[in-house]
């Protein structure tokens, strides 16, 4: 007789009425248990999906992410036809946050779906791999162990998690054996930007 295998199964049964998420039922949460700024979130993810460009894979994401100052930033998926120049939906609203200077991330709520497939609308879309390394290096500058909430098309399944749960031990400055030294760094280029700006506009009052 063959020695069963201990591992936990993958597969999910035959009664579950969410067999496209094999984590934890724990961290589904309905959309009644969110708060109005977390509904707000999710809202403003579901609008940006519109704005994705995503021609090859018929699958649009937006994504919303809230600051400590309450400001949110959102973004959607950009495609392209040489393929691997795609920028995810997280991607998008991380680049919006950092030109807003902004990255004291609280929260972020991604709302993805196939707009090719309208029975998968239920699906719940979870941030790649490259987008939790992108998300877990803003999070531990500011020390936020970002919430993520993680949604179907139709907003009726909710999984929320946070970066340190989807992304544990990661890869980071302390791998190079490097400081955290962004901080002094970010102060420098300040002050560097802010001398540029004063050269142009000294040499802006030299008459011609
Ligand atoms: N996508 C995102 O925007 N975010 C993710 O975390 C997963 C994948 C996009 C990239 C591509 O345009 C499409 O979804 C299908 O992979």
């Amino acid at each position: 007789m063959p020695t069963p295998d201990p591992r936990p199964t993958l597969e999910a049964p035959d009664d579950d009425p969410h067999p496209w998420f094999s984590g934890p039922r724990e961290v589904m949460v309905d959309w009644s248990e969110l708060d109005n700024p977390d509904r707000e979130l999710v809202e403003r993810a579901q609008e940006a999906s519109a704005r994705a460009y995503a021609p090859y894979s018929l699958f649009a994401v937006g994504a919303a992410i809230r600051s400590r100052s309450g400001s949110v930033y959102t973004g959607a998926n950009l495609e392209n036809a040489s393929s691997g120049l795609t920028i995810c939906a997280e991607a998008a609203a991380l680049t919006a946050a950092n030109a807003a200077g902004d990255f004291a991330l609280e929260a972020i709520a991604i709302v993805g779906f196939s707009f090719a497939d309208t029975a998968a609308a239920s699906r719940v879309v979870v941030p790649c791999g490259s987008c939790r390394q992108l998300i877990s290096e803003v999070a531990s500058l500011t020390q936020s162990d970002v919430r993520i909430l993680c949604c179907s098309g139709e907003l009726n399944n909710i999984v929320k998690a946070t970066i340190s749960q989807l992304l544990p031990n990661p890869f980071g400055p302390d791998n190079l054996g490097l400081p955290h030294q962004w901080p002094r760094l970010q102060g420098k280029l300040q002050a560097r930007v802010k001398e540029l700006i004063d050269l142009r506009l000294r040499k802006g009052q030299v008459p011609r």
